[in-house]
């Protein structure tokens, strides 16, 4: 529980500061340029730094952690999903696990029941969650575009339209803002309450997950309750796209808060479990065809070595093997 304190105190400490500096004419550039710009080489540096090392870790085999039939014998049947022999399943396999969570939905859970008894029983909700919150955050990505590419995608308009289908209120309510909250505070609950989960929880999950609910809280209370200049921020985003940054004057305290904690999230995210988000394509339990009975793989650590064949060692104890009677292959 105490982790869960720190993180939440660090999360919040990042916002008051940003709020209260933000106050202070002469530290606004910096929140306004530097961070951002700070955040993105920390971002794209620490990513390209983690895909770099993972594809240079040689797999000399492949892995086949799966719990379907190999391909073998034609009249075998072969689970062409869950132990691919082709890139095409293979494709399809890791298509189902990004889109959907695949293997997540599969997640049981066990516990002791009177007897003693172990029972393994469905636990959908953790898939369901997951799955809510990760699609929400795409679209809200998606359909933040807005803000900082001019014309605006058709893309982000589409989703702003399909997103806002209730109409409720002005400005309109977005379904994704309400799954978005509701399944970070999901999340959080799980690790809060479970206690075999409390007890593997670091700071950093708690961290992590304070840090993007800042976001998406401090987000909803710009666009529903504060109500920031919308153009003033664009200004500023597209300033900064082209690298001639310029800070207009009416930017809110609030959307200082959002900008350092979106900033915080962005310069974490390499050195964070964040980066199953980058490491899922590099898993090779996920990304390599199980085709080791169709096609011989060779370790390339392999050294040469000197061999001794059998016929070689038969050759040498010829004599001896058929004076003890032992059978041989050649006479
Ligand atoms: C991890 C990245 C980010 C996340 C998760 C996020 C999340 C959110 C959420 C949930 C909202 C509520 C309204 C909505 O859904 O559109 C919001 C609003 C907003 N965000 Fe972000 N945001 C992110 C990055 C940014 C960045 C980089 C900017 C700066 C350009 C920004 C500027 C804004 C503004 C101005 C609003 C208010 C929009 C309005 O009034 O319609 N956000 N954000």
């Amino acid at each position: 529980m105490k982790r869960a304190w720190f993180a939440s105190i660090a999360v919040a400490a990042i916002a008051l500061l940003a709020g209260v500096a933000s106050r202070i004419d002469g530290v606004r550039p910096f929140l306004a340029f530097v961070v951002p710009y700070g955040a993105l080489a920390i971002l794209l540096a620490g990513l390209s730094w983690r895909v770099i090392r993972w594809s240079r870790a040689p797999v000399p085999f492949r892995i086949a952690t799966v719990c379907g039939q190999q391909k073998s014998l034609p009249w075998i049947k072969a689970g062409w999903l869950e132990s691919p022999s082709s890139t095409l399943g293979v494709v399809a396999r890791m298509g189902l696990e990004v889109l959907l969570f695949r293997s997540l939905f599969r997640n049981t859970r066990a516990r002791i029941d009177s007897g003693p008894r172990l029972i393994y029983g469905e636990a959908k909700w953790l898939w369901l969650g997951a799955l809510a919150f990760h699609w929400s955050l795409l679209i809200v990505l998606l359909r933040h575009l807005r803000l900082v590419v001019q014309p605006v995608p058709k893309l982000s308009l589409l989703l702003e339209r399909v997103d806002g289908f209730f109409q409720v209120g002005l400005p309109v309510l977005y379904a994704t803002d309400i799954v978005l909250l509701a399944g970070l505070l999901y999340l959080l609950r799980r690790r809060l309450r479970d206690p075999q989960v409390r007890f593997i929880s670091l700071f950093t999950d708690y961290f992590a997950l304070f840090l993007l609910l800042g976001v998406a809280l401090s987000g909803v209370w710009m666009r529903y309750f504060a109500r920031v200049d919308v153009v003033a921020v664009k200004q500023l985003a597209l300033s900064l796209t082209v690298f001639s940054p310029s800070l207009p004057k009416n930017l809110s305290a609030w959307f200082f808060v959002h900008l350092a904690l979106v900033s915080t999230l962005a310069a974490c995210l390499p050195f964070s479990k964040l980066m199953h988000m980058g490491g899922i394509f590099l898993s090779p339990t996920r990304n390599l065809a199980n085709n080791n009975r169709m096609k011989r793989h060779v370790n390339p650590w392999n050294y040469p070595v000197k061999l001794h064949t059998y016929e070689e060692w038969e050759d040498e104890f010829r004599d001896k093997m058929k004076a003890a009677g032992l059978p041989v292959e050649k006479d």
